[in-house]
């Protein structure tokens, strides 16, 4: 008795390794087939390789005093033409500014920090608000009758109304806490932009 108690015991475990073993197989399988679909979501696809990629702007068609808006990785960048007047009024507003050498803001090293310009007369800056993302507009006219007598030109973020000057940086007790963002850029010759990369030697 104890004999074919033992054996059908015997039985019993051999039949349950094989099911333990088989059960490990299909589980591992079944690991396997669902990690495939979740590692291939890691690669970035076709898409969002060329929204990634660098842009090439030919900024020849922006008049003086005017801007274009080009979108790159998804967002727009403002690529505005300064007059020698912009430039002028944008050294009188220094002391009413929250960060008017970007030291805090982001951009690249080889920009101007206070023009925020690789050519002082081309500004790039990507065109969403530091404060909540809202995309400013383009006011460029001086003493605007919606934006007060002291107002020189900029940008206007209708949101939360935060204040910035054509250059991207923001005025002082705004609800937006750094200047625009300047993005990677650099010229192929004098009127094409490259949106997205660092010049050779930056
Ligand atoms: S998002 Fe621009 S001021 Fe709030």
């Amino acid at each position: 008795m104890a004999d074919e108690q033992g054996g059908a015991c015997d039985i019993d475990q051999g039949r349950r390794r094989f099911l333990v073993g088989t059960t490990t197989l299909v589980g591992a399988a079944g690991a396997v087939a669902a990690a495939v679909p979740f590692v291939a979501s890691w690669q970035p696809s076709a898409k969002a390789r060329a929204a990634a990629a660098p842009v090439k702007v030919n900024i020849a068609k922006i008049e003086p005093g005017q801007q274009m808006v080009v979108q790159w990785r998804g967002q727009p960048v403002f690529i505005c033409r300064r007059t020698p007047q912009i430039l002028e009024r944008l050294a009188q507003n220094t002391e009413h500014l929250a960060d008017p050498q970007s030291r805090d803001s982001d951009q690249p090293g080889y920009v101007d920090p206070a023009l925020r310009a690789i050519k002082p007369e081309v500004l790039v800056v990507v065109g969403i608000c530091t404060h909540l993302g809202c995309s400013p507009t383009f006011r460029p006219e001086v003493a605007a009758a919606d934006l007060g007598p002291d107002w020189q030109g900029g940008y206007f973020c209708p949101c939360h109304g935060s204040h910035y000057d054509l250059a991207g940086r923001v005025f002082k007790a705004q609800p937006a806490p750094l200047n625009l963002a300047v993005p990677a850029h650099h010229y192929e010759s004098a009127e094409v932009l490259v949106l997205g990369v660092d010049g050779e030697g930056a």
